[in-house]
């Protein structure tokens, strides 16, 4: 009987501490919510939705340990489950300590299996020990969205960094990293920056951020886009997308830049171009989408309107600069309403900041759109069953391959019942000669 006992101690312990390794989300309680919502967005991605069918079949990934440090989202959610039905073992953080959904976190641990490390509203030194948690289980592939792991990878896990087959890269923000330390001759890992696929960003930062941006304003804040003047600050990819949203709602655009070339692309756009010095004293929302530092800087929050909104929709929360807000201002109001703080200013006006200056879409709506990131993530999940089909991938920042870029594209437009053309064989003669003329 004492042998029972202490057997079943033995196993309850081994559970206990199975359980609080396998997870530290806010509340598991909410997994039935969170399993519902990632239901959802399946039925929004058809594309992924495929290629978790094929991987449940073909397993590209057995036996493979991956770590990703994504949003967690319901769309990720079912990116995390196509790698697993591929036969890795998945590991999962927050690239962000805002933008987790905790009851997405909870299902994926009690539905999916899927060891989960994220918690909404996480301090840094949180948010921090659940990357270090995932990288402590040795992962093999490893992908970002900020290249945040892959940075401790080459600080304090740099030991380990050659156990890592290739890492996958999400974002703008992460890639220009990742070529920064390419170029500083100090990366260690094959990388392939999945946000240079135009399967991704061509779609994913214009129409994704375009329209979830503007959501995330909207939810927070209620305003009237018409008539509003909106100033989008980096007309790039996703500058593109908020300014079409935001005009075709209505909006008085202005664009800030400091690409000759995108200002002008801008102006031609129909957009209002001008310098933030002057954007400043105009704007009634303001929405930051460089991935650089202090484009909204001390010398400009004096010129604002009283009740400006300012909000980033790019990588960091780096774009405006907070820390000479802070100055400027003679108190802060928390929460004046959901995800509004309000800086009164000593000027004596006030501005008001949205999700602490984090990625608006992201901390004030749900990111975006399902089926856009079908697209990303089915990219996404077939560069992991790339770089596991091949060892010993140069040491670099690869392409993605065409191949992977085209079979998304199709996969894509057939989920939406559209059918393309395709070259005759005196077409493809013609395109790739140079002798036939007029
Ligand atoms: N919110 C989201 O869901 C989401 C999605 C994708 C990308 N991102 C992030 O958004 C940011 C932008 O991504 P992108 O793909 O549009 O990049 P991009 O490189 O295409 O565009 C950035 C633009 O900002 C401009 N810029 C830089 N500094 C500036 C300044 N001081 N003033 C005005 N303009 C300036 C650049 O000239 C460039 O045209 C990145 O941080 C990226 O990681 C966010």
């Amino acid at each position: 009987m004492a042998l029972v006992k202490s057997r079943r101690k033995a196993i309850s312990t081994l559970r206990a501490k199975r359980t609080l390794k396998n997870h530290d989300v806010a509340d598991l309680s909410l997994a039935a919510e969170g399993h519902r919502r990632i239901l959802w967005a399946d039925q929004q991605m058809p594309v992924l939705r495929g290629i978790r069918e094929k991987f449940a079949k073909t397993k590209p990934l057995r036996g493979l340990r991956l770590g990703a440090c994504l949003h967690i989202t319901c769309e990720t959610a079912n990116l995390l489950r196509a790698l697993k039905a591929g036969g890795a073992e998945v590991l999962a953080c927050a690239s962000n300590p805002l933008s987790t959904q905790d009851d997405v976190a909870a299902a994926l641990v009690e539905y999916d299996g899927i060891a989960c490390y994220s918690i909404h509203g996480e301090d840094r030194d949180t948010y921090y020990r659940h990357l270090r948690t995932v990288l402590d289980s040795r992962p093999r592939i490893t992908m970002d969205d900020g290249a945040d792991l892959v940075s401790l990878l080459h600080t304090e896990y740099a030991a380990q960094a050659e156990e890592v087959v290739a890492s996958m890269e999400e974002t703008t923000t992460g890639v220009i990293r990742l070529r920064a330390m390419e170029r500083d001759g100090a990366l260690k890992i094959p990388v392939v920056p999945v946000n240079d696929a135009e399967t991704k960003h061509l779609f994913d930062n214009r129409y994704g951020t375009g329209q979830s941006t503007i959501e995330a304003i909207v939810r927070a804040t209620g305003i009237l886009v018409a008539g509003s003047v909106v100033v989008v600050v980096g007309y790039g990819w996703c500058g593109r997308g908020v300014a079409s949203r935001a005009h075709g709602l209505g909006a008085n655009v202005i664009v800030t830049e400091v690409d000759p070339i995108r200002a002008l692309q801008a102006s031609m756009d129909g957009f209002r171009v001008m310098r933030m010095s002057e954007a400043a004293k105009a704007g009634d929302v303001f929405i930051t989408v460089t991935g650089d530092k202090q484009v909204i800087a001390a010398e400009h929050f004096n010129l604002m309107k009283d009740g400006a909104i300012l909000s980033n929709s790019g990588h960091f929360d780096v774009e405006i600069d907070l820390g000479a807000l802070r100055k400027l201002t003679r108190k802060v109001e928390k929460g004046v309403t959901r995800n509004v703080d309000a800086y009164h200013l000593r000027n004596g006006k006030t501005v008001y900041l949205l999700g602490q200056g984090r990625l608006v879409n992201l901390t004030c709506a749900e990111g975006h759109p399902a089926q856009v990131m079908d697209m990303s993530f089915a990219t996404q999940a077939l560069c992991a069953r790339w770089v596991a089909s091949a060892k010993n991938h140069e040491i670099k920042v690869h392409d993605v391959p065409r191949d992977i870029e085209e079979e998304v594209a199709t996969l894509k437009l057939a989920s939406m019942g559209i059918r393309i053309d395709s070259l005759s064989a005196e077409q493809k003669h013609y395109l790739s000669s140079w002798q036939t003329g007029t």
